[in-house]
């Protein structure tokens, strides 16, 4: 037997993402609140605007995304030139870790940011730099401790995954303002609809050229199962990261959904509501039961237990109801639960199983 061709520095180094569970052994209604999926699915217009590109399915798409570029430009009051559309915002932050980052780079990330961060840098064969947050917030002295000669980029979700915090506007102006130009801050702004007037970091794009903000149409848009997500920039990073997508990265559905779903404003709008006033509803009812709930800026709250056998604990009685929910304890966050905010049928469920396991109600 031969040996086994070695894949490239870093490749091994990487640990596999782990996706929210949507299965429960032996039960059949189970109720997901692990993905922070859009509980009322995506709107009407996206469905059918999808459903009528199946006629073209022998077609080649089209390599510019130029009507769905127009119509994100439009609704978020963008210049279309300077987005790019990808599978997911997760093939946009990969252009951007393969076009900024390479072998022996430093790529910083948070002590709980989104894991894909350091796979992205690893991918990259560059090494990720972990840095502290100010409890369970993006903290600027941390990150900007971590720059070296070597930095290339900083990684930051505002609202973050799985905390829900946001970084306050002036820090996130100030964290921008103090990274050296040779360094790209990458805005990931998958929960932006979710944060009450926030632009998702689109005036910060305008005010420094290195910065990039990411946006997903998987979470308020309803569409996770399709993989739609774009970013926005400098048209100088716009037109080097398209050197590296491929021409047909998105397909005629993908598009003809997403250019429906970002169109339908009032939907949208209606989503972000319903979100706010049930995840309000949520937290309170969490914190009376005596579980610790930080504010949320997105579609899920963070549940923190007394300790990580509480959280284990609460876990199985949810399950053993048929909800799931997120582990994070690969996150640094053993004793806390993320969960999904869901409809009010499902929050209300929720609230029963864990006011019956905290022995409150
Ligand atoms: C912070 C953050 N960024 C990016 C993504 C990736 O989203 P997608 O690739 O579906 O656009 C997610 C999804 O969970 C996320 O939570």
């Amino acid at each position: 037997m031969g040996e086994i061709i070695p894949p490239q520095p870093g490749i091994m180094n990487i640990a596999l993402y782990v996706s929210g569970e949507s299965q429960l052994a032996g039960q059949t209604e189970v109720l997901k609140l692990s993905a922070n999926e859009n509980p009322y699915g995506p709107s009407e217009a996206a469905k059918a605007a999808y459903a009528a590109a199946s006629g073209e399915l022998h077609r080649y798409p089209a390599t510019d995304h130029a009507p769905l570029r127009a119509a994100i430009g439009e609704v978020y009051r963008l210049d279309p030139a300077r987005i790019i559309c990808g599978v997911g915002s997760d093939e946009v932050l990969q252009f951007i870790t393969q076009c900024y980052a390479g072998p022996g780079d430093e790529v910083i990330t948070t002590r709980h940011g989104f894991s894909m961060y350091p796979i992205l840098a690893h991918a990259a064969g560059a090494v990720p730099v972990e840095v502290d947050e100010a409890e369970r917030v993006v903290d600027v002295d941390a990150i900007m401790g971590a720059v070296t000669p070597r930095t290339r980029i900083v990684f930051i979700a505002n609202p973050a995954n799985p905390t829900g915090t946001m970084l306050e506007k002036g820090e996130l102006q100030r964290l921008a303002r103090e990274l050296p130009p040779s360094v790209l801050l990458v805005h990931d702004g998958a929960y932006t609809e979710y944060a009450d007037g926030f632009d998702g970091g689109a005036a910060l794009v305008a005010e420094f050229p290195n910065v990039i903000m990411t946006r997903t149409f998987s979470k308020i848009y309803g569409l996770g199962g399709l993989r739609i997500g774009w970013g926005y920039a400098r048209q100088e990073i716009i037109d080097v990261l398209n050197r590296v997508r491929q021409p047909f990265n998105l397909s005629n559905g993908q598009m003809a959904a997403a250019e429906a779903a970002v169109r339908d404003v009032e939907y949208t709008r209606w989503c972000a509501s319903e979100n706010a006033r049930w995840r309000e509803w949520l937290r309170a009812a969490l914190v009376q039961m005596g579980v610790g709930c930080d504010e949320s800026h997105a579609n899920f709250l963070l549940a923190r237990f007394d300790s990580p056998a509480e959280a284990e604990a609460c876990d199985a009685a949810l399950r053993a109801a048929g909800i799931l929910v997120r582990k994070v304890g690969g996150y640094q966050l053993p004793d806390c639960l993320r969960i999904t905010v869901g409809d009010e049928d499902a929050c209300r469920r929720i609230v029963a199983v864990i006011a019956k396991f905290k022995g409150v109600r």
